[in-house]
């Protein structure tokens, strides 16, 4: 069944919010990282310090930062989607396209702190060769670097129609770099996420809609057939990991309200956020890059500031979960209550603008975004 049609006014504010989600994602991966200063720091409590004395969230001017790989890798992921001859298009021309455009962006990591994984697997793609997009399963392939680049994907295929989609190529594009599902699985559902606030479902409901979803994600991998063995295999640390998250706090039924403990501060949230991690580094890997970023979104309304308290500055892969809630929180709101000096001048900010519009009319091929009032 076809969307109802929306009115001009409702287009352009559902455009405004497809530019928030990629503007904020680039504001929040540069706050994160803060030249690397933040992004290494262990201790939340030190940022919170630091920030108190810099006058707080509404005092930084993110225009004086860069961003990071994060947001390098958001737009290869972005303009390689872009790019689509039309409203659809098939993975083969697809899955090349955004190989190269993971190589290419590689040549602009000069101070950005790549992760690992990324670097070295994408160094493995074949660009000449029709399925060079295949890389091998990776054991250590749980980052997060697949995670913080798939936000794009939600907004490319936001419509509950286009879901397999949305699962096909957050997991084709996230194992193009991390070929493990705790990696993979991290791309569906920071897209699926996206997808959700672009739709305005509840925030109670997102994470009960991941545990559905990821059953189908689960037979297209079995069926796509690509080292499926060992996929399966490695298949249940997100699930369970997720199911316990969703537990603990009472919305696995995805309609309570969210329980958290009654003291959650800077240094409790801290000590959450690597309870749930890995390695003891919250937000690295694929499974609770995603989860610090819900977990923030849950814990902070409307509010922009509570956002970046809970999602940014953190002691752990802060650029990650900032650049993942950000991109949500703009997806849902807009730019509404956000500083200017907060996202104005980030880096990128006119490819992040112009690839925002593109998707967004992709998504919505009636209503091409030339023919909106001036954002
Ligand atoms: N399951 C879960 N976590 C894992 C696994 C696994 N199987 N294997 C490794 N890790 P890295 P990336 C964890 O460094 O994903 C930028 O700085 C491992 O403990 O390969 O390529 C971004 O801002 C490690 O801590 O990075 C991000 O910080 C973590 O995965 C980062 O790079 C990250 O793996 C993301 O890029
Ligand atoms: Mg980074």
């Amino acid at each position: 069944m076809a969307a109802p049609a929306l009115s001009g006014g409702a287009m352009a504010a559902l455009m405004q919010r497809y530019v928030a989600a990629m503007v904020l994602s680039g504001a929040g991966d540069a706050l994160g990282f803060h030249r690397g200063r933040w992004e290494f720091c262990r201790s939340g409590t030190e940022i919170h310090a630091e920030l108190k004395k810099a006058g707080g969230v509404k005092k930084l001017n993110v225009s004086a930062w860069i961003v990071s790989d994060d947001t390098v890798m958001h737009l290869a992921t972005a303009e390689a989607l872009a790019a689509a001859p039309g409203p659809t298009e098939s993975p083969e021309t697809l899955y090349p396209r955004l190989a190269w455009a993971y190589v290419m962006c590689m040549d602009d990591m000069d101070g950005r702190a790549p992760g690992i994984t990324c670097m070295s697997v994408v160094r493995l793609l074949k660009l000449d060769q029709p399925d060079g997009w295949k890389t091998p399963f990776n054991p250590h392939g749980g980052g997060c670097g697949a995670a913080m680049r798939a936000m794009c994907i939600g907004l490319r295929y936001p419509h509950p129609h286009q879901l397999e989609d949305l699962i096909a190529v957050s997991v084709e594009s996230g194992r193009m770099s991390h070929h493990h599902p705790t990696g993979y699985l991290g791309a569906l559902a920071a897209a699926l996420f996206t997808a959700y606030a672009v739709n305005g479902k509840p925030t109670v409901s997102w994470g009960k809609g991941l545990m559905e979803v990821l059953e189908q994600a689960k037979s297209y991998v079995q069926k796509s057939q690509h080292e499926a063995e060992q996929n399966l295999a490695a298949w249940s640390y997100f699930e369970n990991q997720w199911k316990s998250y969703l537990r603990m706090r009472g919305i696995a039924d995805g309609v309570s309200k969210p329980i958290f403990p009654k003291d959650y501060g800077v240094a409790e949230r801290d000590k959450f956020y690597a309870s749930v991690s890995y390695s003891g580094w919250g937000g690295a890997s694929g499974h609770d890059a995603p989860m610090i970023a819900y977990d923030a979104i849950l814990g902070s309304g409307t509010s922009w500031e509570e956002l970046c308290n809970r999602g940014v500055f953190h002691g752990g892969d802060n650029d990650s979960t900032g650049a993942i809630a950000a991109a949500w929180w703009g997806a849902m709101y807009g730019f509404h209550g956000v500083p200017t000096s907060n996202h104005k001048g980030v880096e990128y900010q006119s490819r992040l603008e112009t690839v925002a519009k593109k998707l967004f009319d992709l998504s919505h091929p009636s209503s091409p975004s030339e023919a909106k009032s001036d954002l």
